[in-house]
């Protein structure tokens, strides 16, 4: 079972039988398919990173088989939020380079573009002629976005329907996320149940959603991590900065309040958060230091500022060489496209039978 049992899991009486098989069969868990997606419409950070990346990289080693670990780059919800067609290209490239670098292994994962699989697109019409407006209204996300002054389209409104399109054409029934994607999941249940409900079908099951063990990553502000707060850290440093550089724009500004060296510290502030994400045996030695008094924020900005190119310099190699190897980054999604279209044409065939969309054989050949 190994990495799964470190995930909470909601109460849905579906999962506790999904738990309990679990508990008394760990090999059952090999009829379950994982499946996440990453959008590209920013350099990855440490927010993507500790939410999302590592927990997908740990997962394909418990999911028995790429078969049942899927995993992608969103690039079509990224044009909710990115009109520039050379950056969106470019992003979905280093997307698809960090993810390598940092473990993603194809014999283990199947890793593809969303746009692999035009298949979801036409699911997503499918679903929205099944859900309501309303359910849809009450998105915090789409909410969130257009206070913070996103263009409302209709792509941002419907963004919950692609992203459930995702999840159901794979049958997945592990949807690892953050918490800000959890009422997405949830609603995708929603789907699901409708679209089976109102054709008395059982085209598609109902997926769960698993919070990583760090679901929330402070930014450099406080606030949590994330590219539309200009607060993140980059997993990798853009090309040429240096170390001092590194040090000044994402260590040294570290938002901390004015306690003196003396004074007793937070267990639990944005530095000692990320320290422990980043090194949790040296933060846990640290801590009662730390919560004593007598050492600086500076004293410990320093020492994240280590353990960041402990964890991350040892790739910088790796990374170069994905870079200049784009033909074998380009053949892994080609391998993955193939093998996530499969399954998605066939779920996509039953998926149309069942309200009656004919098609001509010929052209959607399985
Ligand atoms: N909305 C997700 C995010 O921004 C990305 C995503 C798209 C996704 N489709 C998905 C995640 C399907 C999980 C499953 O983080």
């Amino acid at each position: 079972m190994g990495k799964l049992a470190e995930f909470h899991c909601d109460g849905a009486a579906s999962l506790t039988v999904v738990g309990r098989a679990l508990q008394r069969y760990p090999g059952a868990i090999l009829a379950m398919r994982i499946l996440s997606g990453i959008q590209p419409s920013g350099t990855l950070h440490l927010g993507n990173y500790f939410g999302a990346v590592e927990q997908h990289v740990q997962l394909q080693e418990s999911a028995g088989g790429p078969d049942k670990a899927f995993y992608f780059i969103a690039n079509y919800h990224s044009l909710t939020s990115l009109h520039d067609a050379a950056r969106l290209e470019a992003l979905t490239r280093e997307v698809a380079v960090d993810y390598l670098t940092v473990g993603l292994d194809p014999k283990k994962a199947t890793f593809f573009r969303q746009s692999d699989v035009p298949e979801v697109c036409e699911l997503a019409w499918l679903l929205s002629c099944c859900v309501g407006k309303g359910l849809l209204e009450r998105a915090h996300s789409y909410k969130d976005k257009v206070a913070k002054g996103l263009e409302p389209t209709m792509g941002l409104f419907n963004y919950p329907v692609l992203m459930a399109a995702d999840i159901l054409i794979y049958r997945s029934m592990i949807v690892p996320v953050g918490k800000d994607q959890q009422q997405h999941v949830e609603m995708a249940q929603d789907m699901a149940q409708s679209f089976n409900a109102a054709f008395e079908c059982r085209v598609f099951v109902r997926p769960e959603w698993r919070f990583s063990t760090a679901p929330v990553v402070p930014g450099i502000d406080g606030q949590k991590m994330s590219k539309s707060y200009a607060n993140t850290i980059p997993i990798f440093l853009p090309e040429g900065m240096t170390d001092g550089q590194a040090w000044k724009s994402y260590f040294a500004v570290i938002k901390t309040d004015s306690r003196g060296v003396d004074e007793p510290k937070d267990p639990n502030d944005s530095l000692m958060a990320l320290y422990r994400l980043l090194s949790p045996e040296q933060a846990a030695e640290f801590e009662p230091l730390y919560v004593k008094g007598g050492i600086g924020y500076g004293e410990l900005k320093k020492r994240l500022h280590q353990a960041y190119k402990t964890r991350f310099d040892v790739l910088r190699d790796r990374r170069q060489g994905l870079i200049a190897s784009s033909s074998f980054v380009e053949a892994v999604l080609e391998e993955g496209a193939k093998r996530a279209r499969a399954v998605a044409r066939e779920v996509m065939a039953e998926a149309r039978a069942a309200c009656g969309i004919s098609v001509a054989v010929s052209t959607h050949a399985r």
